[in-house]
């Protein structure tokens, strides 16, 4: 399929024919596109006289989910686990990785906190949390980070992908290869990256990957998954115990045959029940993704972004606090105008969604903007706007 922006504006996002709105805040939540919304109003019809659903309307809506993920992130089916959010993953990961006292997780400091306290959690147990400074520019200081792996001590590395308050992008493939070195966990939040950029957790040497829906995939809240590598799918113990998670529970006749053995992949961390008409609603967001190609979906917003950086970098009053280069950013573009607040007072007048985070505005247009939609904005946000 070609990819014809005014079409999918006109299908999936009628909204925007109206253009009363520009929606330049993706990276704090996604529009979900039409075919999604139908698609939960379809289940959500079902739910309404639930005797028109069947088992498999609600297994197999999961099973595609883990089968489109897959897809996504070139990992097999039997890697990903359905779960409602990113921070529920990341719980799994510091919960069921067999971590004791001594050993220490290390990530960035200025991290989104759902990177920070379910680590924290375990300092109890004397597990100790080190977070790495940043740079004096206030970026991830991914060097010096690169460089602590090789002390001994640390057993797991846990950062997001894309940072959400200044968009800089780690490079996954070198530190998931420095990490693979040192049989350190790899752990990433991918939720401010996948759907704007592309990602293989398999040349990333990603162990486990936290990703809610909401945001770059235009999916519904309550939708995720956790990706757990293949291996530890079929090992880790799991830390909360879903009734679903057991060989002996498949059968729906025999649930009281009860044995404790788990499934041999990564449905062991699922807790059913889950809210399938969400994730009805991510299947049909994750298809269209696919039909868009992520790739091609991944040129746009770099096209996109690259007209903000090449904007400031053509002005004295403006700060770009993301990284210029394409390597260190995604879709998420961070600047400083002279005032912050009144620059977020003309957008908000102008209906131009955006978000103010440490400081600097926050710009995060997705594939189905336009480039004169950034152009508004960045023309409202200095008073340049006639
Ligand atoms: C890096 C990062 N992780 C996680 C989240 C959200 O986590 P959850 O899906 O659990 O709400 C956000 C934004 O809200 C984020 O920017």
């Amino acid at each position: 399929m070609t990819y014809d922006l005014n079409a999918l504006r006109a299908r999936e996002f009628p909204w925007t024919e109206r253009g009363t709105n520009i929606y330049l805040n993706n990276a704090s939540t996604g529009p979900v596109p039409a075919r999604a919304l139908n698609a939960m109003m379809a289940f959500n019809a079902l739910r309404g006289e639930p005797f028109r659903i069947t088992d498999a309307d609600e297994f197999d809506t999961v099973q595609r989910t883990r089968e489109l993920v897959a897809r996504l992130i070139n990992a097999a089916p039997t890697e990903i686990a359905c779960m409602v959010n990113t921070t529920y993953g990341i719980n799994v990961a510091a919960r069921s990785l067999p971590l004791r006292a001594g050993d220490v997780v290390i990530g960035y400091d200025r991290e989104f906190p759902a990177n920070v306290y379910p680590w924290m959690a375990l300092e109890r147990d004397g597990i100790r949390t080190v977070r790495i400074p940043t740079t004096a520019a206030g970026l991830p200081d991914e060097e010096r980070l690169m460089s602590a792996l090789d002390r001994p001590e640390v057993r797991v590395l846990a950062i997001s992908w894309v940072q959400f308050a200044t968009g800089y992008r780690s490079d996954l493939v070198a530190l998931g290869r420095r990490c693979r070195d040192r049989g350190i966990w790899f752990v990433v939040d991918a939720i401010q990256g996948l759907g704007a950029a592309t990602l293989d957790v398999k040349a990333c040497n990603v162990d486990l990957l936290a990703c809610g829906g909401q945001k770059w995939l235009l999916s519904p809240w309550g939708s995720g998954f956790l990706y757990v590598r293949d291996e530890l799918a079929r090992t880790l113990e799991p830390h909360a115990v879903g009734w679903m998670s057991m060989h002996a529970s498949q059968d729906f006749a025999r649930l009281t045959e009860y044995e404790f053995a788990y499934l041999d992949d990564a449905r062991r961390f699922e807790v059913i029940t889950l809210p399938f008409q969400d994730f009805a609603g991510f299947n049909a967001s994750l298809a269209l993704l696919h039909e868009l190609g992520p790739a091609e979906v991944e040129g746009r917003v770099n096209a996109l972004a690259d007209v903000i950086v090449d904007w400031a970098a053509l002005r004295d009053d403006v700060r770009l606090v993301t990284p210029a280069d394409r390597a260190h950013r995604a879709g998420i573009v961070v600047l400083v105008p002279p005032d912050p607040a009144a620059a977020s007072e003309r957008l908000n007048r102008a209906q131009i969604a955006h978000a103010v985070r440490e400081g600097g505005i926050r710009l995060s247009p997705h594939g189905y903007n336009t480039k004169d939609e950034v152009q508004r904005a960045l023309a409202m946000m200095v008073g340049e706007d006639d």
